[in-house]
């Protein structure tokens, strides 16, 4: 249960999806933003992999849950600092489910569709995962601690994010606008690897309505409707009214050295398409088509493009 009294410290709150979850949960509860990157004035400082300053941070602030949202997230970082991606992702997440256990608490973990290994499909719920790249590897072994640890959890596994604005989002949506925004006038994107797009305010809306709805557990959490990289690229570019300024050719992974500057040599699973059995058999039915979701989260900011 989540009302005024309730108190949610969370972890890795300066980032993407903890923009979204501070400002879906702020006027609900009472909120403890912690992050290692002090970018908004309501955040204080917490390092996961401190264990002796989780467990102090948790003792003064005495919460009701941990919402565990910091990790390392770039794929490329995590295959090149293997130990580092394990330290935050994995042993961080340890640290996290060993104080929620001492304070007999539920912990809220963020986990990815980068757990799978994208030969299926689609993946449900219930898939086994076997991640092929550190990311993926170092927040499964966040997801197994948690289980072995506690037995009152929340797992969740959003697919490609989409939130955070022009200042924090680090990933796909952002990456196409910087390149519009240095005036390219051809986008060379990917067509042969899947996702299903997850707006973090939809993320942010699901985890209140499991916690206040559902048994403890995993769930996938991503918006409705999936596609390719290309898909996504194509949707940005109509709904900034560029798709007649800017020209968008389909590439396959092999080819992005040639075409795009930029680092992508871990390896992507081919798919990360997945669907919210889980959720949808407990009615709940919240997450909207991903298309709606970026329409909401492109008119939101000004992004210097036009
Ligand atoms: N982004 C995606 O596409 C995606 C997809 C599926 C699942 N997820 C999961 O969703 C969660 C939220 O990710 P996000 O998209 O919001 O990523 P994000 O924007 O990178 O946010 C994560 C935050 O955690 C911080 N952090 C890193 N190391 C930390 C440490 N040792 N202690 C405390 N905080 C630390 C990061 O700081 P720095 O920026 O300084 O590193 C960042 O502010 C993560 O668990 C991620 O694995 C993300």
């Amino acid at each position: 249960m989540i009302d005024k009294k309730t108190k949610i410290l969370i972890t890795g709150c300066g980032g993407m999806l903890g923009e979204a979850v501070y400002n879906h949960f702020k006027d609900k509860c009472l909120i403890f933003a912690t992050d290692i990157d002090i970018n908004e004035p309501w955040l204080k400082y917490l390092d996961v992999t401190d264990y002796k300053k989780v467990e102090e941070t948790t003792k003064k602030i005495n919460p009701d849950y941990i919402f565990h949202l910091a990790a390392l997230t770039d794929l490329e970082y995590c295959e090149k600092n293997m130990f580092e991606a394990f330290k935050v992702n994995a042993m961080g997440a340890e640290n996290v489910a060993l104080v929620c256990r001492r304070l007999d608490i539920p912990m809220v973990y963020i986990s990815t569709a980068g757990v799978f290994n994208g030969e299926k499909e689609v993946y449900f719920d219930y898939d086994i995962a076997n991640p092929i790249n550190i990311y993926g590897k170092s927040k499964y072994g966040g997801e197994m601690d948690v289980k072995r640890i506690l037995k009152k959890y929340f797992i969740f596994r959003p697919g490609w994010m989409i939130g955070g604005g022009p200042k924090k989002d680090k990933k796909f949506v952002n990456k196409i606008i910087k390149q519009l925004q240095a005036g390219t006038k051809e986008l060379f994107v990917v067509d042969d690897k899947m996702g299903s797009p997850t707006y973090t305010y939809d993320l942010a809306r699901i985890i209140e309505a499991v916690i206040m709805k559902c048994p403890y557990g995993s769930y996938n959490a991503v918006c409705e409707g999936g596609g390719t990289r290309y898909d996504v690229a194509k949707i940005i570019l109509e709904i900034l009214k560029l798709d007649n300024k800017v020209k968008i050719k389909k590439i396959k992974t092999e080819q992005l050295k040639t075409y795009v500057k930029a680092d992508f040599s871990a390896p992507r699973p081919n798919s990360e398409k997945m669907i919210n059995i889980k959720l949808k058999l407990r009615g709940i039915n919240i997450p909207r088509d991903w298309k709606i979701c970026l329409n909401e989260y492109l008119n939101k900011f000004d992004w210097g493009v036009s």
